[in-house]
């Protein structure tokens, strides 16, 4: 351990008044937030100007003193964008750098700057600046996604598809309606992202190290400022909170899950073995032996990267679990969870609403696959139930029919009247089937007849994006 270089790295720490020795270098590293932290320096900057300016209108600094604050920072601003900011490892963290990047330019201004305030709250404070951007972005591509699926259900809202429970067909439905279900999942998003956007808007500055401080500082012009809806009402609370890092994790692991049903359901899709969609070129990547290979890349990164994300959940949750009040070092480690959860999300969210409104539908394919698998047998037993018989009784009849053309190796709707009602075991006799049957053995009459809010009719289809499309402009 050179101690030399290691002293001259301490002269120059904010806090190294009382230490009688040098931190280790390996220390230095450990410690230092600066590697994922600079990407908070803009906020940071917000921050600290709103934070001068109120202690400035409290007459607890100068007006020269704020002025020659803001002078500085527009430089330091300047810096980090063009990429010339000079970042010091041994500055420990983005907010040490720019502090005393700022007292060097402007001198004992700059070490006034930090009247009344603690690291402890000021990260707190640029976290959730951030995130708060962040989340708007996001929210911004989540509407689109959300208009891309409602234009591709529109386009849709007749195109019939095998419904699957347990993956083996089950009903008809229209291909609106299944892209439909993705709307109200990522609709549940949008309005939970936007629920944990309220709570992330809580200014926490004035908390300082975790007490409050002395000086006769107003937090309630500090957050008018900075765009928050209030303040963080208690002090020790403020410090330490990173419930809203965890929420927004939370909200990000819900929605990467709904992406990634998505994208099993697009990679199902894109097989051969159904053949019922097909992804521009520029969506999707090749094989480097097999020549003749287009690969769903990008639902299968999104279905993979959903890991990570819920990697980051249960990162901050387990961060946070053992933590007395208030702040503890501990916290530090809330960024990189946070960032990556935040990244791959709106990657993601960019990704599908620039994809989803170019999804090809290959209709002849999914039409084919819905005549396939007695997809209308449920219509058939609904149809006599109609007709008198009790539920149990004509799900046993249409049991019996699939049997028969089972064996017969054909559909419900190959049979012949006469054949269809012995297959059910019933008389001509009966009267319970007669020639109006075939219409609902069609997958259009199917899901035609399923006509009330919430069913897969083509007419609720259309009436549920009108609704949506009303919902959307509201917000
Ligand atoms: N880099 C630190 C973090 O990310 C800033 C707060 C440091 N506070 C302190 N008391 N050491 O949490």
């Amino acid at each position: 351990m050179s101690s030399s270089k290691n002293s001259l790295a301490n002269k120059s720490k904010a806090w190294s008044g009382r230490f009688a020795e040098p931190v280790d270098s390996l220390v230095q590293h450990y410690t230092s937030s600066l590697a994922f932290d600079q990407r908070l320096a803009l906020v940071d900057i917000a921050g600290s100007l709103a934070h001068a300016e109120m202690l400035a209108a409290q007459k607890i600094i100068s007006k020269a003193d704020f002025m020659a604050i803001q002078k500085g920072m527009a430089q330091i601003e300047k810096e980090i964008v063009s990429g010339r900011f000079d970042w010091q490892l041994a500055l420990e963290d983005v907010h040490l750098n720019i502090e005393a990047r700022l007292t060097k330019l402007i001198g004992d201004a700059g070490k006034r700057l930090h009247t009344g305030r603690s690291r402890n709250d000021q990260v707190a404070t640029d976290i959730r600046l951030w995130l708060r951007s962040e989340i708007d972005l996001i929210l911004g591509d989540l509407t689109r996604l959300r208009e891309a699926f409602l234009n591709l259900a529109e386009q849709h809202a007749n195109t019939i598809m095998p419904g699957h429970t347990h993956l083996q067909v089950a009903q008809p439905v229209t291909f609106g309606h299944h892209l439909l279900a993705y709307y109200e999942m990522f609709t549940r998003d949008a309005e939970r992202l936007a629920d944990c956007r309220a709570r992330v808007n809580q200014l926490p500055l004035g908390a300082a190290a975790l007490a409050g401080t002395s000086y006769p500082i107003d937090r309630a012009r500090v957050a008018k400022t900075l765009g928050f809806d209030g303040v963080c009402q208690n002090s020790l609370d403020a410090v330490s909170d990173r419930d809203f890092a965890i929420e927004f994790c939370a909200n990000a692991a819900i929605l990467m899950m709904h992406v990634s049903r998505l994208s099993e359901e697009l990679i199902l899709w894109l097989s051969p073995r159904f053949g019922f969609i097909d992804l521009p070129d520029r969506f999707c990547t090749g094989s480097s032996i097999m020549p003749q290979k287009k690969n769903p890349d990008v639902p299968e990164l999104a279905r993979g990267k959903t890991g990570r994300v819920n990697g980051d959940l249960i990162a901050l949750l387990t961060l946070m679990k053992g933590q007395p009040l208030a702040y503890n070092k501990d916290n530090q480690e809330d960024k990189e969870p946070l960032f990556d959860a935040v990244d791959t999300v709106s990657q993601t969210i960019q990704i599908f609403a620039d994809m989803v409104p170019h999804i090809k539908v290959n209709q002849a394919a999914m039409e084919y696959a819905a005549e396939e698998g007695f997809a209308t047998a449920t219509d058939l037993a609904d149809y006599l139930v109609k007709q008198g018989l009790p539920f149990r009784d004509a799900h046993e009849a249409v049991a019996h029919a699939v049997k028969r053309c089972v064996e017969k190796d054909c559909a419900l709707s190959d049979l012949t009247l006469a054949e269809l009602i012995k297959a059910c075991g019933l008389t001509t006799k009966s009267k319970l089937i007669t020639q109006d049957v075939f219409a609902v053995l069609t997958p259009k009459g199917s899901v035609g007849a399923r006509n009330h809010v919430g069913g897969t009719a083509p007419k609720q289809v259309i009436a549920a994006i009108k609704r949506a499309r009303t919902a959307l402009k509201k917000k």
